[in-house]
């Protein structure tokens, strides 16, 4: 599966700005800066569709995006930056949090690690939360290029070891600069979506 056509629908915060047509929806966390709108342009073959940024910050609420007409991809604001000022802080995490628990037509949501580092506590609350919602969760490792061959597998076993993955659970190394895992990314998202793409 890959995407022939795609593009930009709308930025929600409420659940009542939602698209209502029931397609599956696939989401993309993870911290801030940890290359969500990169894996997604690189997904849709699209430089600028998701705006990325050096800055961490700056993907914010719930933004659909259209994919073949038949399903949306969902960029999330990324957790765990510090510098945004509290209160919208708050209202981000409210948003994204009311998306992740209580959508109905979400199918998978595609959680980024960076590689090189060791999962963060707000990454594991992340996994945990999903876990309690019951929505099926693929881990991404991000960033793999600049990860060292000679390092590749120890990182790797950390990712699984932080966030207590057993050997079952997907854990996909991606790099939007090499490409690495796309199609591996994409045969997941394929593969939930069967029915509908
Ligand atoms: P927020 O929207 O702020 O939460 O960030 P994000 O998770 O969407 O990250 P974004 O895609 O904007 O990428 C952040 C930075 O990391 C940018 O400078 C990207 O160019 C860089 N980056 C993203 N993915 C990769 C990758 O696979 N390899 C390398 N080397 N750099 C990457
Ligand atoms: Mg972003």
């Amino acid at each position: 599966m890959k995407a022939a056509t795609s593009s930009y629908v709308k930025s929600a915060m409420e659940p009542s700005q939602y698209p209502a047509d029931g397609r599956p929806e696939f989401a993309f966390v993870g911290r801030s800066n940890v290359g969500k709108s990169s894996l997604l342009n690189v997904l849709l073959g699209q430089k600028g569709l998701s705006k990325t940024s050096s800055r961490p910050g700056k993907t914010q609420t719930v933004n659909f995006f259209d994919v073949n007409a038949r399903i949306y991809f969902v960029d999330l604001s990324g957790y765990g930056y510090a510098k945004v000022p509290l209160q919208l802080k708050e209202r981000w995490g409210k948003a994204m949090t009311a998306y992740l628990r209580d959508r109905a037509p979400l199918r998978l949501v595609l959680q980024l690690v960076d590689a090189r580092h060791k999962p963060t506590e707000k990454d594991d609350e992340m996994l945990d939360l999903l876990e309690g919602a019951h929505v099926p969760t693929v881990v991404v490792a991000t960033k793999i290029d600049k990860v060292k061959r000679s390092e590749r597998a120890k990182n790797l076993r950390r990712i699984r070891e932080t966030l207590g993955l057993d050997g079952e659970a997907a854990l996909v190394p991606f790099s939007s600069v090499t490409k690495e895992g796309v199609k591996e990314v994409w045969r997941i998202i394929g593969e939930l979506s069967k029915d509908s793409v």
